[in-house]
């Protein structure tokens, strides 16, 4: 069993080490979520910090095709990735394009954990850690895993897809925001404020 474990971990590695430089087309990221006020809201890239951005939920694509102000990103892939399973889909990094005076700098999406929460928050950071993500047939935005801890012995089950996307009010630095949020392990997130979402992937 441990060996398992071992050769999942391994996989899991091999992957992160990637090299992810064939992009995308732009794309919105849109909730979907129960809450008829959520559904169909955009997350734009915010200001968080030097250089770092989160993905605040703002107002829903208008109808009329006018789209200034919404952030668009971009799927990087690695050419040496072969697709486990295609309905999960290809994992890669999430991107988003800074662009500054003089410089445009594509930044990639990596989950940020807090100490005293399961709740974490995907950030765009230069040169910082990547979370590897997913779409799926659907569209809709995963993160993966190989490894199952809930049973013992754990099994190396994978890969498997979870969508812990949630939409929360947050402190980062010292201010609030309404941010895509990711809840670690299968209980409902600790933080109240939480509100249920899947990420949706919508071609500009
Ligand atoms: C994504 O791919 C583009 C095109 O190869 C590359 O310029 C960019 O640096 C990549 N972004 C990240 C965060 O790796
Ligand atoms: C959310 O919006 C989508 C797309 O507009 C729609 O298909 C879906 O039925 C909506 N969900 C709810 C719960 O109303
Ligand atoms: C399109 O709709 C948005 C939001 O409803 C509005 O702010 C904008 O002025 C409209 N643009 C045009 C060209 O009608
Ligand atoms: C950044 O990207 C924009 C849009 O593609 C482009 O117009 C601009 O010249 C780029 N700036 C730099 C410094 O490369």
């Amino acid at each position: 069993m441990l060996s398992t474990i071992l050769l999942g971990i391994c996989a899991l590695t091999a992957s992160v080490t990637a090299q992810y430089t064939t992009q995308s087309d732009p794309f919105y990221l849109v909730l979907l979520s129960e809450d008829l006020q959520v559904n169909g809201s955009t997350l734009n890239a915010c200001h968080e910090g030097a250089a770092i951005e989160g993905l605040c939920v703002g107002s829903k694509l208008p109808l009329n095709g006018t789209t200034t102000g919404f952030s668009t990103f971009q799927f990087n892939t690695s050419e040496s990735i072969t697709v486990p399973n295609p309905d999960i889909g290809e994992t890669g990094l999430l991107t988003f394009t800074l662009r500054g005076s003089g410089f445009n700098e594509s930044e990639a999406m990596s989950l940020y954990p807090y100490t005293a929460s399961n709740v974490a928050l995907p950030l765009f950071q230069p040169g910082y850690s990547q979370t590897p993500v997913a779409f799926d047939a659907r569209e809709l935005l995963n993160i993966q895993d190989y490894i199952d801890d809930t049973v013992d012995p754990a099994v190396a089950a994978g890969p498997f897809a979870l969508y812990r996307w949630y939409s929360c009010k947050v402190y980062y630095t010292g201010y609030r925001y309404t941010v895509l949020s990711w809840v670690y392990g299968k209980y409902p997130p600790q933080n109240p404020t939480c509100c249920k979402v899947d990420v949706l992937r919508v071609f500009a």
